[in-house]
C-alpha cells in the first residue's frame, strides 16, 4: 500500500510534503520519510511509527531542498523500522514506492553480484539500486535509466524519484497503483491521489496503467509503457472541498458514525425520486430485465455489504447472485456467461484485489458496474457504469458510513432491478422507496442510544472472545459486527449464521463469552431467539439487539439488550449497523486503542 508524494517547489518542500503525507496516512502509517535535493546532493529524514515521529525528526533536523519526495508506509517486505522506511536511496537517486515488486529477490541478487550493497529488507530498494546501476554502467540519462529500470520490474507499483545534481527533475511511474500529477504555478506535484494534492493543486492528470512521467517546474511529459509520449486529460479535482475535521468528535470514526443519517439520505437522493416514489438508475446501468445472473464482489466490509445485497437481489428481483471475496473470485474459474453483469463494491475504489477481480471479469466479457465512494478512483474509472455513494471522505480506517451508504445504494439498485424484471409492481416499488426514505431517521434514532451502548461496551471490553450471530439478511451484519470489533478493539470476534452455532461454534460458549444476537422481529426472529436460548442454556451471556417488542418477547435471562427502532425487515442491516458500530467504537475507546488508525491496518489496500 503506502502513500507517496513528490514536489518540485519554489522553496524548501519538506513541510508541504509532510502536509501531503498527512492526507495519505490512510494508506498506511507504520513509518514515514522524506528526501530532498539540496545544492545538488540528496538527503533524507525517516522515522518508524506515525508521521508525528517524522515531524519531530524534521523539527530537530530540518531538510532543505526545493525538490523532494515523501512516503508513508504500510509494510509488505521488511519490518516497519527506520532502515526499511522510504525513501530508499543511493548517492544518485532517491525513490518512494507504493506496491509490491514481485521479482525483487532475483533483481537484488543480480545487483549484489555486480557489487551493489543493499541496506534494507524491502522490495522497493531494488528500484534506486537498478536505476543507479544503469546510470553508472550505461551512461544513461535519469529518464532513460528510470524507464529501463521499471521495465524490468514485475508486480504492481507506483514510484516517484528525484536525482542528485538535478534539482528541477522528478520522475514518476504507475503500474497497478494509482498516481496523479498536479500542476501549480511554476510547481509540480505528484501523489497517490488527488486528495493528497488538494492543498497544492486542483488541476490533476491521472496516469494510465503503464504510464510514466518526467516533470520539471515548467511542466511535464507523460509517456506510455513503450516510451512513446502521450497526452492524458487534465481534470479539475473537487478533492479540496472535502471536509476533514473531526467536527467536535474525539475520533473520525465517531464523527463518521454520526454522519450516517445525512450521508445515507444523500446517497438515496441519487437514486430515488421522493415525489413519484420511484427509483432511477444512472444511465448505462445494467439491462436488468435481460440479465440472467449478477456477479458481486468486494473485500472486507464492502464484501459484507455485497453479501447483504444478495438477499435483496434475490428477493426483490429474483436475480441469481454469484458473490465472492475479490481475492478469491479473481483466481476462481468462474463460469461467467457471455454478456453477464458484474458489480464491484469499494469505498476507496483503489482496493487491489477488487480492481484485479474487476479486470478479470471484464476480460471474461462481463459488463462492469461499481458502487464507489471516490469518483476519481481506479475502480470508478475502469467501470462501465458507476453507482455513486455519497458518503464523503471516510478517514477512520474502520468503515462505517461507507458501509451504510453502500447498503443504501445497493438496496436502490436491487429495487430498480426488481421493477425492471417485473418482480416488483409499482405499488411494491413505492412501498420500498418509502421504507428506504425512513432509514436516515431510523439510523438517527438508533444513534440516540449511544450512552447505553457505551456502558455495555465497557463490559464487552473485558471479554477475550465475542460471538455475533444473525440470520438471513442480518447474517452478513453479524460478520460485519465481528470485523468491526476485532479491527479496532483487538478482541477476538467471530460472526456466524445463528443456525450454524450448534454445528460447532457453540462449543466455545461459557460464562465469559458475550454472544451478540442481531434479531429484528422478522420472519426468522423466533428461530434466532431459539438459538439465543441454546446459548443461554449453556451459561452463555446473550446481548440481544432488537426492537422494543423483540426484546420483550425474547423471554428472561438476557445478559443485556440494545433497543433499536422498528424497521422494514429487509432493511434492518442499514439501521442495525449503527448499534453494531457504536458497540465496537466504545469497546475500543474503553480499551484505549488507536481507533482511527488501528495497528497493522491501512484504509486503502492497494496490494494484493
Ligand atoms: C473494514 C474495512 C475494510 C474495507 C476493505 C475494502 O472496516 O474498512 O474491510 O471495507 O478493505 O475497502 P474498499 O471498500 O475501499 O474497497
Amino acid at each position: 500500500m503506502c502513500g507517496i508524494i513528490g514536489i518540485l517547489g519554489r522553496t524548501d518542500v519538506a513541510p508541504a510534503i509532510v502536509e501531503g503525507l498527512k492526507r495519505l496516512e490512510y494508506r498506511g502509517y507504520d513509518s514515514a520519510g522524506v528526501a530532498a535535493v539540496h545544492q545538488g546532493r540528496l538527503d533524507r529524514r525517516r522515522a518508524s511509527g506515525k508521521l508525528a515521529n517524522l515531524e519531530a525528526v524534521l523539527a530537530e533536523r530540518p531538510l532543505p531542498g526545493a525538490a523532494g519526495i515523501g512516503h508513508t508506509r504500510w509494510a509488505t517486505h521488511g519490518a516497519p523500522t527506520e532502515t526499511n522506511a522510504h525513501p530508499h536511496a543511493t548517492e544518485r537517486v532517491s525513490v518512494v514506492h507504493n506496491g509490491i515488486i514481485e521479482n525483487f529477490a532475483v533483481l537484488r541478487r543480480e545487483l549484489q553480484e555486480k557489487g551493489r550493497r543493499f541496506e534494507s529488507e524491502t522490495d522497493a530498494e531494488v528500484c534506486p539500486q537498478l536505476i543507479t546501476h544503469y546510470l553508472e554502467t550505461e551512461n544513461l540519462s535519469p529518464a532513460q535509466a528510470f524507464h529501463k529500470a521499471i521495465s524490468r520490474l514485475k508486480g504492481a507499483f507506483a514510484f516517484v524519484a528525484i536525482f542528485a545534481g538535478e534539482d528541477d527533475l522528478m520522475i514518476g511511474a504507475r503500474r497497478g497503483s494509482p498516481l496523479a500529477v498536479g500542476r501549480g504555478h511554476g510547481e509540480i506535484f505528484i501523489g497517490s491521489d488527488a486528495y493528497a494534492l488538494a492543498p497544492f493543486s486542483n488541476r490533476v492528470t491521472y496516469l494510465d496503467e503503464g504510464d510514466w512521467v518526467v516533470a520539471t517546474r515548467a511542466g511535464f511529459q507523460v509517456y506510455d509503457a513503450a516510451g512513446a509520449p502521450v497526452v492524458r486529460k487534465e481534470t479539475i479535482s473537487s478533492a479540496a472541498d472535502a471536509l476533514v475535521d473531526k467536527d467536535g468528535h474525539r475520533h473520525f470514526m465517531a464523527k463518521e458514525i454520526h454522519e450516517q443519517p445525512e450521508v445515507i439520505a444523500h446517497t438515496l437522493s441519487r437514486y430515488l425520486d421522493p415525489a413519484s416514489e420511484t427509483m432511477r438508475l444512472p444511465e448505462g446501468a445494467f439491462d436488468f430485465a435481460r440479465l440472467d445472473r449478477l456477479t458481486v464482489s468486494a473485500c472486507g466490509t464492502a464484501y459484507y455489504a455485497g453479501l447483504i445485497s444478495k438477499y435483496w437481489f434475490e428477493t426483490w428481483a429474483g436475480l441469481p447472485v454469484e458473490i465472492d471475496i475479490a481475492s478469491e473470485l479473481r483466481y476462481r474459474d468462474v463460469p461467467y456467461t457471455e454478456g453477464g453483469g458484474a458489480l464491484f463494491v469499494s469505498q476507496s475504489g483503489e482496493t487491489a484485489d477488487t480492481l484485479a477481480a474487476l479486470r478479470e471479469a471484464r476480460a471474461r466479457g462481463q459488463k462492469i458496474a461499481a458502487v464507489v465512494n471516490v469518483p476519481e478512483s481506479s475502480i470508478a474509472r475502469e467501470a462501465d457504469v458507476i453507482f455513486p455513494m455519497a458518503a464523503g471522505p471516510e478517514i477512520g480506517v474502520a468503515s462505517t458510513k461507507a458501509f451504510t451508504c453502500q447498503l443504501a445504494a445497493l438496496a436502490c439498485i436491487a429495487v430498480a432491478a426488481g421493477r425492471a424484471r417485473g418482480r416488483l409492481d409499482a405499488e411494491a416499488e413505492r412501498a420500498l422507496v418509502r421504507a428506504l426514505l425512513e432509514t436516515p431517521r431510523l439510523v438517527a434514532e438508533a444513534l440516540a442510544g449511544a450512552g447505553e451502548i457505551e456502558a455495555i461496551a465497557r463490559e464487552i471490553a473485558e471479554a477475550r472472545d465475542v460471538l455475533y450471530v444473525g440470520r438471513g439478511v442480518n447474517f452478513p451484519l453479524a460478520l460485519e459486527g465481528a470485523l468491526k470489533l476485532k479491527e479496532i478493539s483487538y478482541i477476538h470476534a467471530e460472526g456466524y449464521a445463528a443456525g450454524e452455532l450448534k454445528h460447532g461454534p457453540i462449543a466455545l460458549i461459557d460464562k465469559d463469552v458475550p454472544v451478540i444476537v442481531v434479531a429484528p422481529r422478522d420472519a426468522l426472529y423466533e428461530k434466532t431467539i431459539s438459538n439465543m436460548h441454546e446459548v443461554m442454556a449453556r451459561g452463555g451471556k446473550a446481548l440481544l439487539i432488537s426492537d422494543r417488542e423483540g426484546i420483550a418477547e425474547a423471554g428472561d435471562g438476557l445478559w443485556r439488550a440494545i433497543e433499536t427502532p422498528t424497521v422494514h425487515p429487509l432493511l434492518a442491516p442499514v439501521v442495525y449497523a449503527a448499534p453494531i458500530q457504536l458497540l465496537a467504537y466504545y469497546t475500543a475507546t474503553a480499551k484505549g486503542t488507536d481507533v482511527d488508525q488501528p495497528r497493522n491496518l491501512a484504509k486503502s489496500v492497494t496490494v494484493e
